[in-house]
This record gives C-alpha cells, structure tokens and sequence, in this order.
C-alpha cells in the first residue's frame, strides 16, 4: 500500500480538499481508503457521505491511503511522515504561508515531498511567492489547484462526477506528478 500524507501546520491550507479530491481521482483505478488523524475530524465528521472508505487504521487490503493531517505540529507527524511513501506540502499562495511551511519542511528530509500551491487565482502574479517556496530546495509540483467551486463542494459532492473538466485535470495532474515522484 502506497501512502500518501497531506501535511501543512496551517489551517485552512486545502489539505482535507486536497485529500478528498486526490481520493476522489485515485478510486476511479484503485482502492484507496482515507484516514483522518485530525482529532477535529473533518473529514471524519462527514464520512458517511463521502464515497470513499475512511478508516481508523492501514490493516485493509487497499492499493493507496491517503493520509490528513491536522493544522497544527501533531506529535503524531514524526511517525506519520516516517511511514509515507510521499508528503505533499499545500500552500496558499502568499509570503506568509510560504515563511510558515519552514517547519514542515525540516521534518520530511530525506523523504520524497513536494509542495503544491492552493486556491490559486487566475492572473495574480505569484512569482514572489514561487521564488520563496524554491529557497526550501524541496521540489514543487508543476500543477497548482486552483480556487474553483468544485472544491469548495467537494465535502458534498465528487468532482469526477461535476463537468467541471479543469477541476478533474487539475486534480489528475497533481496526482501523476506525485506517483512519479513515488516511482522515480
Ligand atoms: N482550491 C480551492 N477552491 C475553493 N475552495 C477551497 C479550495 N481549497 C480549500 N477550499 C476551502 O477552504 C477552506 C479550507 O480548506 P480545508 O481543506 O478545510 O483546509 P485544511 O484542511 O488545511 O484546514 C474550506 O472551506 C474549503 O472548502
Ligand atoms: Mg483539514
């Protein structure tokens, strides 16, 4: 089983989104299961409508977990990010979330980790925060997730079963780049 955690100590930084949607994607050709270590429970609180098995622990019989994390420096993470295959880091694109990923980021060395930028918006020029993030010499994943409604509504509804085409592209590309960071 192939595990892949979403990490960031800061709330609000798309990582229970992320972790739906990459689910979402994933269990069109693999049995993925999710597990929520954040004692707030997001995505515990829900998960009776979430079309994807949530779990309490990795003893299933499942290709791929995908592993949330709560918004804060759980004394959990240490073991969490040992047992990753690979830790994605989400960011908000702006300079003090990119200064905030400082800690993050000295616990997954020597770990295949990337950051991925989050509720992007269409011509705000992010250049200074993508010069920000290269300082930390972790790699960045090429496609960001954009702010779209698709996942806004995620908690409620499956992108891979709205039109929302970009949303589904996007989300695809995000998880091609992690599975050939896990490979390569
Ligand atoms: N790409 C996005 N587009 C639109 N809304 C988003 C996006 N990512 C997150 N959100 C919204 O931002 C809020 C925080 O996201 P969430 O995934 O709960 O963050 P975290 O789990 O890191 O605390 C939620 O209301 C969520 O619906
Ligand atoms: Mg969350």
């Amino acid at each position: 089983m192939k595990k892949i955690l979403i990490a960031n100590s800061k709330g609000g930084s798309s990582k229970s989104t992320l972790a739906l949607s990459l689910a979402y994607c994933l269990t069109q050709n693999y049995k993925v299961c999710l597990v929520d270590t954040d004692t707030q429970g997001s995505i515990n609180n829900f998960k009776q409508y979430v079309g994807i098995d949530v779990v309490d622990n990795l003893d299933g019989n499942y290709d791929i977990a995908i592993i949330d994390s709560p918004p804060y420096l759980t004394n959990q993470l240490p073991e969490l990010i040992k047992n990753a295959d690979f830790v994605l880091i989400p960011c908000r694109p702006n300079y003090f979330d990119a200064l905030a990923l400082s800690g993050i980021i000295g616990m997954v060395k020597g770990k295949k980790a990337g950051i991925v930028l989050v509720q992007t918006q269409h011509r705000v020029n992010i250049s200074d925060v993508i010069d920000t993030l290269k300082e930390y010499e972790l790699p960045i994943i090429k496609q960001s997730m954009s702010q779209r409604v698709a996942y806004a509504r995620v908690a409620m509804q499956n992108p891979f079963d709205t039109d929302d085409v970009k949303a589904q592209k996007e989300i695809l590309s995000i998880v091609l780049e992690i599975f050939s960071a896990i490979n390569g």
